[in-house]
């Protein structure tokens, strides 16, 4: 097996309430990756698509993902890898867990599953150590086993899989810019005792509304009284879009992990489509472009196409 082709999803961290420790797959959108395996220890990139992301494997984070499972094996081999991005960097829908995941899992097929999910995690983090400056796994866990993860520690890893319900989702990527590493600088290093013990409510009404299938208690849970008061000031036109969307029927949501994309999470696809419209329309009256996604919870994670 030298060669593989996977389809590697797009994420939500933080499900709003859980910053760093939850996150979500999702079933679009997706990228997808080519690897081949070579016989010299040397990463070669190939861009499939129009983000002019670096192909300087040190500068890219598939690439270092790549260099860090080369080191490790300590043997002659090398890959080669086509990427072709779907998720646009920098929309907070997890676009480098992707490209971290998407090569961690590729070449542990082509290396006939030597590592374990656990290592995975551990590779593709050095992705998100490149891309935000620091080790979090709330993308890469989902974007790696599908579902809901639940990141308890990160030193020493330990990751619970949650089962998803059957829900959809809604998101909105309004085209402005927001870096994972200044949404991150502007968080307060200090919270008050009344706000973290309303947040653990939430988390653990989320974990349990998940566990349990309620879906009035997961969108009771949908709430972030720490990070997103600071966060949401840099999405225009969020509290608006929160607003209209819950009146229309969304169980709850909120910023997907840094931002700007805002999703939301409803029971059907009829209510799911009217939050779309819901999002057009408050970005369409503000005047900022956007894309928007109508999907569901992707309950795989990255996944094998084909191989030869
Ligand atoms: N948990 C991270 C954050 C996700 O919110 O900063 C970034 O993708």
């Amino acid at each position: 097996m030298h060669q593989v082709k996977i389809k590697s999803p797009a994420t939500v961290a933080n499900l709003v309430c859980g910053f760093d420790i939850l996150g979500m797959a999702l079933t679009e959108p997706f990228d997808i990756m080519q690897l081949r395996l070579l016989d010299e220890p040397k990463v070669i990139i190939h861009n499939k698509d129009s983000f002019g992301l670096p192909t300087d494997p040190e500068k890219n984070v598939a690439g270092v993902v790549l260099l860090s499972i080369i080191e490790q094996m300590n043997q002659k081999i090398g890959f080669e890898v086509e990427i072709e991005k779907h998720i646009k960097p920098g929309s907070g829908l997890g676009s480098s867990a992707a490209s971290a995941a998407g090569a961690a899992v590729a070449a542990n097929f082509l290396l006939q599953h030597i590592f374990s999910t656990d290592d995975m995690i551990r590779f593709a983090m050095n992705g998100e150590k490149l891309a935000s400056g620091v080790k979090h796994a709330d993308n890469i866990a989902p974007c790696i086993s599908g579902a809901v993860s639940l990141i308890r520690s990160i030193y020493p890893l330990d990751i619970i899989s949650i089962p998803a319900p059957d829900l959809f989702v809604t998101a909105v990527h309004p085209q402005i810019e927001v870096k994972t590493s200044d949404a991150r600088q502007i968080l307060k290093k200090q919270i008050l005792l009344k706000d973290a013990i309303k947040q653990w409510g939430n988390i653990a009404g989320l974990v349990t509304g998940l566990l349990k299938n309620d879906h009035n208690l997961i969108g009771r849970s949908l709430e972030d009284v720490i990070i997103e008061p600071v966060r949401s000031i840099l999405i225009p036109g969020f509290d608006e879009v929160k607003r209209k969307c819950r009146e229309v029927g969304a169980l709850g949501g909120g910023i997907s992990g840094s931002g700007p994309s805002v999703f939301m999470l409803s029971e059907d696809e009829v209510t799911a489509r009217d939050l779309e419209q819901v999002m057009k329309d408050v970005y369409d009256k503000i005047g900022v472009e956007y894309n928007t996604y109508v999907t569901t919870i992707n309950k795989n994670g990255v996944e094998v196409m084909n191989d030869e």
